[in-house]
């Protein structure tokens, strides 16, 4: 079978390989703990699974939505005024199954095969793979924890500016759990107007951050709207995954284009799960504390246990992740989490699948209970691996 060439960009051998390797542990009789998927194991409030019930048993939810409801439309907008303090109209709204597939219609919305794509690295893969499958050269912009892990913009060589017609941007940020500050964002907006330049920005996390500080939208910023939108998903913030509930928000021509793209590919969000995503938006907000307080005890469980047994990380700023740098007596994150698996059954992603430039790091995802996360740090404790 020969398949497109787009599809080599879809390939991560390092992934099968350490589920492979799992799988051969698991075999032999390991328990595992499992700390390398980013899924949540939060549960959803008990008021959407009531909810969802109630809707799935009715007929007329079963046709092909097509379109978003009016008032799936008007809780985004009223959420983005009382949450942000952001004015936009529906027009400037669409929703998407998830930003994950946000991400590779949006490219193919925009990206012509060569043009040039800035993308942040270490990233997350979609970030990559979307613009990829549309043909674009990527050109990576580094993100380094000398810089707190926020993109250079006076880095970017002018000719590449000049060239670029997209820059994908997200803070909080997975894998670093870096945020940004406002001013980042108001000169990344000049940035893009003077190089004209479309910005995506990714805000998967802006209700996850651990710092006492309150996320907020790009799309506040002065002349956002101008060059730019933001993806904006309920995956995280509360805790619903599966459901597929994401949306685009901000320039109207480019939300346009993604509706009519999408109007050809998808036929629109299950209509319990629009219903869902309504009532969620305009309903309280208590359920989202619960998500981030339970993610923000833990990573203070996980970093305190580790630095009690000598593995030095930071506190996360925000997401639902640990960005761990390796020991110093390792230089490979695949080695080192090679032996996190084989000698303490402990499984992390190595920062190298995130791009080159996450070498040096791992990714501990805050999907483990308390309890776990103790045993976890017992067996890390017990293997020895931190002692050179
Ligand atoms: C930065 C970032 N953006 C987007 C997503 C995916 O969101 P969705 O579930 O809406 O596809 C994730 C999920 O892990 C993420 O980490």
């Amino acid at each position: 079978m020969i398949f497109s060439k787009k599809m080599t960009s879809l390939s991560s051998a390092i992934f099968s390989e350490l589920n492979y390797k799992k799988a051969e542990l698991m075999a032999q009789g390991y328990e595992m703990i499992d700390f390398s998927i980013g899924t949540p194991d939060i549960p959803p409030s008990p008021q959407v699974m009531t909810l969802l019930q109630e809707e799935c048993s009715k007929l007329s939810n079963y046709k092909y939505a097509i379109n978003d409801t009016p008032e799936l439309l008007e809780a985004v907008t009223s959420w983005y005024k009382h949450r942000y303090d952001v004015n936009i109209s529906s027009q400037e709204v669409v929703s998407l199954l998830g930003s994950q597939s946000g991400f590779a219609e949006l490219a193919l919305c925009l990206i012509d095969p060569g043009d040039t794509v800035l993308v942040p690295v270490p990233s997350y893969p979609i970030f990559r793979i979307g613009p990829l499958l549309a043909g674009a050269q990527l050109h990576k912009m580094p993100l380094l924890k000398e810089n707190n892990f926020l993109i250079d913009l006076d880095a970017i060589d002018e000719e590449v500016a000049r060239k670029a017609k997209l820059m994908i941007v997200s803070y909080p940020n997975n894998p670093t759990t870096a945020i940004a500050p406002r001013d980042f964002y108001i000169k990344l907006v000049a940035f893009a107007k003077k190089y004209d330049i479309i910005v995506l920005h990714d805000n998967a996390y802006s209700e996850l951050l651990f710092d006492g500080s309150v996320g907020e939208s790009f799309l506040s910023i002065k002349g956002a709207k101008d060059i730019g939108i933001e993806f904006n998903s309920l995956s995280k913030t509360y805790s619903i995954p599966g459901c597929r509930i994401a949306f685009a928000i901000g320039n109207q021509e480019i939300i346009k284009g993604l509706r009519i793209l999408k109007s050809h590919v998808d036929y629109g969000m299950f209509l319990p799960f629009q219903k869902v995503a309504t009532a969620l938006l305009t309903g309280s907000q208590d359920y989202v504390e619960v998500v981030r307080h339970t993610y923000y005890e833990r990573g203070k469980v996980l970093v305190e246990g580790l630095r009690e047994i000598g593995w030095d990380i930071p506190l996360p700023q925000g997401s639902m992740f640990v960005w761990a740098p390796i020991p110093k007596h390792y230089t490979s994150s695949l080695d080192f989490t090679y032996d996190l698996m084989n000698k303490a059954h402990v499984m992390v992603v190595p920062g190298i699948s995130f791009g080159e430039e996450g070498e040096g790091f791992v990714r501990i995802a805050l999907v483990e209970t308390e309890d776990t996360i103790r045993r976890a740090i017992k067996a890390i404790k017990k293997s020895g691996l931190l002692e050179k």
